[in-house]
């Protein structure tokens, strides 16, 4: 692929990829990926949790990085998060089959705490070099729409200087084809204390609602 077209094939992502983005079936990104040695992550994870779903998924759900239990089934949102992001998506009339989960950043970091592996925030260069396999995700989907969960696939989207905290929920245009919110991550949410547990919960809810009815207008694929 000559330089032109690999910028012409990027995803509408904040930063630029920086490389030519892999064109290829999803089954055939998974086994590329899985080999993937762009960052130190591989090392200690068990797996490359890489995004699962309908190739012709109408919408692309994309989280931050994989945890625990993620890392030990290969498969995105199967742990805590995961199992609250599923009864958000029941309240908000979506079925989780239907669409396409992924993650900002494919390999599950932690500390080593006794027998524990606790949860590390993977750092600009982890997210930069697991953009390739996002944007190739994109490329194979093209999704319409897309809902990024939490602060770092936000930012992903919509730049550094975006704040969850200010313009959650906002539907913001990615290109000619392709929109976008951001909303909380469920992470975030079983993070919070107290009474803005369940407000931050409901406007998850209400924000994948969105999504639902965005979904209800648009022309089939
Ligand atoms: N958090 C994420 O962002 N992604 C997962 O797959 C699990 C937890």
């Amino acid at each position: 692929m000559s330089g032109a077209e690999a910028v012409a094939a990027e995803a509408p992502f904040a930063k630029p990829v920086g490389q030519p983005v892999p064109r290829a079936s999803l089954r055939a990104l998974r086994a590329q990926a899985a080999g993937c040695r762009a960052c130190p992550l591989w090392r200690d994870a068990t797996a490359t949790v890489f995004g699962e779903g309908p190739a012709r998924a109408r919408a692309m759900l994309i989280g931050e990085q994989p945890g625990d239990e993620e890392d030990r089934s290969g498969r995105p949102f199967v742990g805590p998060a995961g199992r609250l992001l599923e009864r958000a998506l029941g309240e908000a009339g979506l079925e989780r089959g239907a669409l396409y989960l992924t993650n900002a950043v494919k390999h599950f970091k932690f500390q080593r705490r006794g027998a524990r592996r606790l949860h590390d925030r993977a750092n600009a260069h982890e997210q930069q070099a697991c953009r390739l396999w996002l944007a190739a995700e994109w490329l194979r989907l093209r999704p319409r729409l897309a809902v990024a969960l939490g602060a770092m696939a936000a930012q992903t989207l919509f730049g550094a200087g975006f704040r969850l905290s200010r313009e959650r929920g906002r539907w913001i245009k990615l290109d000619a084809r392709s929109r976008a919110l951001a909303t909380w991550h469920p992470s975030a949410i079983l993070r919070t204390p107290g009474p803005q547990r369940e407000r931050r919960y409901r406007e998850l809810v209400e924000d994948l609602r969105a999504l639902a009815q965005a979904l209800d207008e648009a022309a089939p694929r």
